[in-house]
Order: C-alpha cells, then structure tokens, then sequence
C-alpha cells in the first residue's frame, strides 16, 4: 500500500495489534465476549490516519474507519472501494497528465496563487518572505488537476469511488514534489532535488473489489460515535507526550492541511509564512491537547458512547497518560474489569523522541530511562452497561465528566508507571505473549 507519511502510523506495530487482538479474543470465552459471543467481524478504526490499519486488516473484518482529516476516507476509499481494475484508470491519469498549459485559463489558479513559487535562485520565499511549497510550474498543473477531477465529478463522468482514485493518484504525485520534511507545518528554505522534478501521476497499485462492505468517514469522533455500530472499536488517538519540556502539541489539521485542502477543494482563507488554512490557527482541539486533566475525561467517553462490545487502544508509555491511567479509564467508562489487558511490545523510538533527546529535551520526563514501549490495550464493555446505553460515571458527572470526583483526585496524584496487573510481552520472533505480572 502506497500511502502518506504520517506521525503515529502504526505501519511498523502492525503484525503486533493484530497478535494482541487475535490473542485477546481466543483467549475469552464466548460467555466473556459479552454482547457478540463469536469472534469479532466488523472493526471501527475511529482515527484512521494513513490508513494502514484499516488496509491491514482489510479481509479480516468488515471495516468502519473515521479521521477528522478528509484525506484519509480517500486513501481507503480508493484501496477498499474501487470497483474497477487499475487499468480502468489509465484514460483518467494520461488525461491529467497531458492536459494542454490553455486549460488553465478555466481555473481560478487558487493553488498556484497561494503555495506556488517562482525559481528566485533556488530560494523558496517570495519577496514579503513567505515559504512556497511548489515551483510554479508544479503548482499550475496541480489547479488544472485537481479542477479536471472536481469537472468530471460534477458531471457524472467519475463515481465517488473512482473520484477517490484520482485524488489518491494526485496527492502520492503532489508528495513528490513538495518542499517539506515530512509534515506540512512549514516549507523549506531552498527548493529542494524533489521540489524541482515535474509533477506525474501514476495509476496506484489497486485492488479491485466489486462489492466492498467496508464503510468511510469524515469527522469529529464524537460526532460519529451515536452512528457506528461495530464489534471492536480501535482507538489510536493522537498521544500527546509525558515529556514535560515538549509543549508542543500535535495538531494534525495544521501538519497535514495541504492534503485535506486538495481533497475538500475549497478555497479556505489563508494566514501566516506558511498560508495554512485559517481553521488551523490557534485552537487545539481537546484530544490533541497535552493535558491529562482534559484527554482522560475524553477517552471515558470514547469507551462509553461507542457502541462496540470490545474496545481496544494503541499508546506507548513515551505517551502523555500512563498504563494505569488506561487502567482507571476503562473502569470508568464501564468495562469488565476481568477481561482488562496491556500488550505491550518494545519498539524503536519515533522521529520526534530522537529530536527531543538530540536537543536534550529528553530530560524531564518521569520513564526518561525506559525502553519505548507500545502498547495495545484492550477490554471488554460490561454487557449490563452495554445493553442499558447508561453511562458509568456519576449521574452528576453526565455531560460534564469533568466533574468526576473520582478522576479529579486521581489527576491529583503524581503519575504511576508501574503496569497493571494484566500486562502481556510480545515476542516479534514467534508472535507470542508472555504474561509478564500473575
Ligand atoms: C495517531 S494518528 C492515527 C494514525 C493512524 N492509525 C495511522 O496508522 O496512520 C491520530 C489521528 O487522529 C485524528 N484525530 C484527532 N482528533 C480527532 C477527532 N476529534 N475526531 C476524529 N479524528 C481525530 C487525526 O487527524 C489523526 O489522523
């Protein structure tokens, strides 16, 4: 699967969720499944990101995913939906290719106008010094496309699903010749080797299902949740960071706004050096915020208003909350305590640990000397609970979680890194766990 660079892609933890989840369902009985009483068929990836989980598990499960990020529905639109083999697409992506420097003139030149930069001896900012992300050149054939796509699709020429192909073909084609690292966040100075080349699209590498049962979506999680159903949800929220000297939150609407852009093709007023959408400045939405106080009351109602038998979540103990904190969150939110678990496998460091320990920043976190470690933790709704659609936390805490008592004294105490009880040990080599505390 040819997909985004993204930060948290699971892309290299994947043979482990899968093991955990498979591990974790043979491991209960049918009476401890509670509500599905067979092994899960539908899995709710609620912040899907790249992609790559719901791909992964493509033929296992019937598959719902979500992501706040409109680009992601498209990325596995495009591989779980298309009906058409990839030749089909041949005639769409010559034409795109090819389309003649006079067709231009019918497009109102946004992405140009707004991320399209001139040569300047290989400098990057135009003359009021604000960073460019594609040569002009690049730029122009990037409005002519992506017009061309948004044309066919208003006249009925292209389905949804083979719209999704276009746009996915246009966004791998656009992250070749983009002059970023990585996130979108802000440009490079010079243009880069990658920035110079000239934009082509390719057909991407598809698989042809005629009747897909897989279902995507576009928005805030807590929006979606009263109109899924699944038997498993996974939950790989944004992190955040115990690191203490990292203040910086991962926004991910600001990292990745010229992909949605692209795909939402509006024309959002834009702001600062590096003329992201306006929507981007400023507000962090609560789960990307690095504050336990506001992220745990949101997981309880992750697990409390998602209807899904089974809940799991990815985080690593680099992560802002801890394994015990999960541990109070799932007995909050309701959960059989009995079937609570952490997986948990050793993992390398991610990309942005490495540049907090290069620039010392490592310092001030209480784990700093233990092994990343990732985990994957995973309960069962309490049936009861489950059933009745009432909420676990206090009656007075309903709507406003905030004020739970319980949760308040916890966020009072200092953080705990020991490991609950039921935590199990990963061995890559046999896809084995080990219980690691009895
Ligand atoms: C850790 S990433 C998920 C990575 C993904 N599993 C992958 O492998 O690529 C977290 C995702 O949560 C999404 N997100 C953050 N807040 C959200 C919200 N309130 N509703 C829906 N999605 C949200 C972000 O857009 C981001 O894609």
């Amino acid at each position: 699967m040819k997909t985004i660079q993204y930060m948290g892609s699971k892309q290299s933890l994947l043979p482990f969720i899968e093991a955990a989840i498979d591990h974790f369902v043979a491991s209960m009985s049918n009476a401890d499944l509670g509500l599905i009483k067979t092994k899960p068929k539908s899995f709710f990836d609620a912040f899907a990101g790249s992609g790559r989980v719901s791909y992964y598990f493509r033929d296992h499960y019937r598959i719902i995913s979500n992501d706040k990020l409109s680009f992601s529905k498209v990325i596995l639109s495009a591989y779980l939906n298309n009906p058409y083999a990839p030749s089909h697409y041949k005639k769409y992506i010559r034409h795109l290719n090819n389309l003649n420097r006079d067709f231009f003139e019918s497009c109102d030149g946004w992405f140009s106008q707004t991320y399209g930069g001139e040569w300047n001896e290989g400098r990057s900012e135009d003359e009021n010094g604000v960073k460019k992300v594609w040569l002009k050149k690049n730029a122009r054939r990037i409005d002519m496309m992506r017009h061309q796509i948004a044309l066919w699709q208003q006249s009925g020429e292209i389905s949804d699903s083979e719209e999704a192909v276009l746009l996915l073909s246009l966004i791998l084609a656009v992250n070749k010749v983009s002059n970023v690292v990585g996130h979108q966040n802000g440009y490079l100075k010079r243009w880069c080797i990658a920035a110079q080349r000239d934009i082509h699209l390719e057909v991407p590498q598809l698989e042809k299902r005629s009747q897909s049962k897989h279902k995507h979506l576009t928005g805030d999680i807590f929006e979606q949740l009263p109109n899924i159903k699944a038997d498993l949800a996974y939950f790989d929220p944004p992190y955040g960071t115990n690191n203490k000297n990292l203040v910086v939150a991962t926004r991910y609407s600001s990292f990745y706004h010229l992909w949605h852009t692209l795909v939402t093709n509006d024309r959002p007023q834009t702001f600062g050096k590096a003329s992201k959408p306006v929507h981007t400045k400023g507000y962090t939405e609560p789960l990307e915020r690095n504050k336990r106080a506001v992220v745990m009351p949101k997981f309880i109602r992750l697990i409390e208003e998602v209807r899904a038998p089974i809940v799991a979540f990815s985080y690593s103990n680099k992560g802002l909350l801890t394994a015990k904190d999960f541990e109070a969150i799932y007995r909050w939110a309701g959960c059989d305590m009995t079937s609570f678990r952490v997986y948990m496998t050793e993992h390398r460091a991610n990309k942005q640990s490495q540049i907090a320990k290069k620039s010392g920043q490592w310092i001030d976190r209480a784990n700093a000397q233990a092994p990343l470690r990732e985990y994957l933790i995973i309960a069962c709704k309490n049936p009861q609970r489950f059933a009745s659609k009432a909420r676990f936390t206090p009656k007075k805490a309903k709507g406003d979680i905030e004020k739970f008592p319980k949760l308040n004294a916890w966020l009072k105490q200092d953080e705990n890194y020991s490991l609950p009880n039921s935590t199990w040990l990963f061995n890559p080599e046999d896809q084995s766990f080990a219980q690691l505390i009895k």
